[in-house]
């Protein structure tokens, strides 16, 4: 069975009030998912591999440690792009890839319209990152599709979810870790997390 990690820290909580408090404005909403989510990948990438190199200080040669396995970050468009930035300025060697995936209003099946990998995704860690896991219908879909082009080490990455979304999460892919800033209560009937943020894509992107 995958790892569930919920990160319990208090500047993730602290940023956490901020994105679900519906007066926060579309700025301050993006900067602090990009804040919050750079804090994440601190946890998220604590066991990646590293190899040994040597390197020249400025007085002597010593050995130091850098990764060992590329990493790709791929965000689920439209509101894994807010999680883009803060990952990558901790991991700036990331390649990053694109699943550009919508869900049905009335249905919430989720429908493809975008996919674009780096070459490295068979062999890397791959940060799948989407901020809410509501059914789970896009991050298992993008999942699908990520090992269809050969990724076999895949980390899912989310600030919210439900144990709805979890659950199926789990039982499809027991093989990926799951990384949340929080878990909510439930799902709604509008396929909504509650307590929730609200359309997560819309207050990124001010379209509501
Ligand atoms: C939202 C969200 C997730 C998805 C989660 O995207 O960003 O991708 O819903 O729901 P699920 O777990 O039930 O699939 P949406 O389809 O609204 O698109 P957007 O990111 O373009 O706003
Ligand atoms: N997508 C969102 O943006 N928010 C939810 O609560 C569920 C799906």
């Amino acid at each position: 069975m995958g790892k569930l990690t919920i990160l319990n820290h208090p500047l993730i909580d602290h940023k956490m009030a901020k994105i679900r408090n519906k007066e926060t404005d579309a700025k301050t909403f993006r900067e602090n998912v990009n804040e919050l989510s750079g804090l994440m990948a601190y946890e998220i990438t604590r066991d990646l591999s590293t190899k040994e190199v040597e390197v020249e200080t400025p007085l002597m040669t010593t050995s130091a440690k850098v990764l060992s396995k590329a990493v790709v970050i791929v965000p689920i468009l439209r509101a894994g792009l807010g999680m883009v930035d803060g990952i990558h300025m901790m991991i700036p060697t990331a390649k990053i890839g694109h699943i550009g995936l919508y869900r049905d209003e009335a249905t919430l099946m989720p429908h493809s319209y975008y996919e674009k990998f780096p070459k490295e995704i068979a062999d890397a860690t791959v940060l799948l990152v989407d901020p809410m896991l509501a059914t789970g219908g896009s991050v298992l879909a993008a999942i699908d599709s990520l090992k269809r082009h050969g990724a076999k080490d895949i980390r899912y990455v989310g600030i919210v979810g439900c144990p709805e979304g979890v659950k199926a999460l789990e039982d499809a892919y027991p093989d990926v870790d799951i990384y949340l800033a929080a878990l909510d209560e439930k799902l709604n009937d509008k396929g909504y997390i509650e307590p929730g943020l609200g359309d997560c894509g819309d207050r990124l992107f001010g379209t509501k």
